[in-house]
């Protein structure tokens, strides 16, 4: 791959994307009730969107969604343990109810316990994995409709930089990136699926920016980018032995 892959950046815009106001776009982001997600809504809220977050902590979901709603965005919170798949079902049944559709799916929520205690281990991989496989597999069937995307959140730690204390944790994101680059093919459905993993979330905003970036990317699909805090945004091909050589965009 070249860098002529890649269009020369905008100003202002990060690697060359136009950013597009998302009005009548619908925008469901899982763990969107604290951190990276609730940054996530935020920024589809300021582009327009109307979004659904969903989160298994009911009250952090409803405060974001509240302001939103006070800022004018149509907005709405769900409870929802992403790994229990019956859970996904009914929020994407509300999300199609009440918003008629869907168009960017973030799939956030992933959390991880210091030391990675093993009887946690389940829980770590059921909600970091499976919750990611329930909610991409149950997207499918809504953004089939008209086209959209779906943005992983995966870590860099499941590429192989450090966190060897946090087995299940580094697994589950490993196989977030995999899964992630196994549905490329869904671009022939209008459906992009990408993954963007961090070192570190230290500025929750600036990451919703990658983010939000990378869902709206229309070369992209079946890619991880890697998001190193004070470095510049890298497009990896998972699987790809050279990752460490990973090509440099303009961000
Ligand atoms: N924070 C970091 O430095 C960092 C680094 C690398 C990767 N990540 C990844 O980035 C993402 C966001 O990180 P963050 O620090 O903003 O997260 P966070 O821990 O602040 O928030 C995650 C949100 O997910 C919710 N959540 C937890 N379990 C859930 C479940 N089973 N179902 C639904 N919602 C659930 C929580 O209630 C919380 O609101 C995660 O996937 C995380 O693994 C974060």
């Amino acid at each position: 791959m070249s860098s002529s892959d890649f269009p020369e950046a905008e100003a202002g815009d990060g690697w060359g994307v136009s950013l597009r106001r998302l009005e009548r776009r619908v925008v469901l982001v899982t763990g969107g009730g604290s951190g990276a997600g609730a940054a996530i809504a935020r920024r589809c809220a300021s582009l327009g969107a109307s979004v659904v977050i969903a989160d298994i902590d009911y009250a952090l979901a409803g405060e974001v969604a509240g302001n939103l709603r006070a800022a004018g965005t149509a907005a709405l919170a769900h409870r929802c343990d992403v790994a229990a798949e019956d859970q996904v079902i009914a929020l994407m049944d509300r999300t199609a109810r009440e918003f008629s559709g869907l168009d960017l799916v973030f799939n956030v929520a992933g959390p991880w316990l210091s030391g990675d205690p093993l009887g946690y281990w389940s829980r770590i991989v059921g909600t970091n994995l499976l919750g990611t496989m329930h909610v991409t597999r149950h997207a499918i069937e809504l953004l089939k409709r008209r086209g959209g995307a779906i943005v992983n959140v995966a870590a860099d730690s499941g590429l192989g930089f450090g966190a060897e204390d946090r087995p299940a944790y580094c697994a589950a994101k490993a196989g977030v990136m995999r899964l992630t680059a196994a549905l490329r093919s869904l671009q022939e459905q209008k459906i992009r699926v990408n993954c963007i993993a961090p070192d570190v979330i230290s500025s929750p905003d600036d990451f919703a920016v990658a983010a939000v970036n990378l869902a709206l990317r229309e070369d992209c699909a079946g890619r991880v980018a890697l998001y190193r805090t004070g470095k510049a945004v890298q497009l990896v091909d998972y699987g790809d032995p050279g990752y460490h050589q990973a090509q440099t965009v303009p961000w």
